[in-house]
């Protein structure tokens, strides 16, 4: 249990009020207890609003007459769990069921509609391919862009750059604009980035599936240089079952915007399996 003492603490807290949160905090929070929970949800149910006109011809009279074009859409309904520092979760479940959305959650950029979500620990997140660079800016550029926004000094950049580079072995295009990169491309400069920030949580969600085999061999191989330490808590999100089987210690399945079950890797594909 997160004690009474951090729960009071705003920093670790994220609310619909957004003030409450502070990463670089978080970021601070180091601490070596064996046992200590990372992330929490507590009830967290979070809303989206989606229109409720199916066709703009329905839709435009409606906004001019000055009637409700939105409705309240529910993508995660309700949901608690715990995570331990150095465990290696999955998420799965079909598409629409809010797994991006809890990660979303954990990394800060969204916030509950209701509930409580704590996080303690510096987080690296692979969400979407090509957050947090900027087309226009080369490889090199946007190492030095993402590193500053993952809380790297320059100095320490500069000191990680050649082993960025060499992980992503993109030499020959690191002064390229990345907007002429491949989706493969992205996904190993973010990932050599993510991994060389000295994270506390590696987010990782889908992204490794546009990586060719022997790339995304490698990025198992780091992640499991990371599972073995212990000190890194790591969520996965995959829609390969498999490899959510071989990697993980625990999985979450979503479903209709609910945990369907929270338990064995292997016991949570067989019920999703199931359609269960
Ligand atoms: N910013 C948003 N505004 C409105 N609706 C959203 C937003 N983000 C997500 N949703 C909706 O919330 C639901 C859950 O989306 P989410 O991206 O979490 O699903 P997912 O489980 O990650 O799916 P996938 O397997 O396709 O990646 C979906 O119905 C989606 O349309
Ligand atoms: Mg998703």
């Amino acid at each position: 249990m997160i004690n009474k003492q951090s729960s009071k603490v705003p920093a670790n807290q994220r609310t619909s009020e957004p003030k409450l949160q502070s990463s670089s905090v978080l970021a601070n929070q180091r601490t070596s207890e064996p046992d200590q929970i990372v992330i929490k949800f507590d009830h967290v149910s979070k809303q989206f609003s989606k229109l409720s006109h199916k066709t703009f011809k329905e839709f435009l009279p409606a906004l001019i007459r000055g009637e409700k074009t939105s409705e309240s859409f529910t993508a995660l309904n309700d949901i608690s769990f715990e995570i331990k520092k150095g465990e290696t979760v999955g998420i799965i479940g079909p598409n629409g069921s809010g797994k991006s959305t809890i990660l979303k959650l954990i990394a800060g950029v969204m916030w509950p509609t209701s509930g409580k979500v704590y996080v303690k620990g510096k987080i690296s997140p692979l969400i979407e391919l090509g957050a947090g660079f900027h087309p226009e800016l080369t490889g090199k550029e946007n190492i030095y862009l993402n590193g500053a926004i993952l809380g790297l000094k320059r100095k320490e950049i500069d000191q990680s750059y050649k082993s960025i580079v060499d992980f992503a072995e993109l030499w020959e295009f690191i002064d390229q604009p990345v907007k002429h990169y491949s989706s493969g491309m992205y996904m190993r400069l973010a990932f050599a980035v993510a991994i060389h920030v000295h994270p506390e949580i590696l987010i990782v969600d889908e992204i490794l599936a546009v990586g060719d085999s022997a790339f995304q061999e490698k990025c198992f191989a780091k992640m499991e240089e990371f599972k073995k330490s212990k000190d890194i808590t790591i969520i996965f999100v995959s829609h390969s079952l498999g490899q959510v089987e071989k990697f993980c210690t625990r999985a979450i399945y979503l479903n209709h915007h609910e945990i369907q079950c929270d338990t064995t890797p292997t016991a949570a594909v067989k019920k999703y399996s199931n359609g269960q």
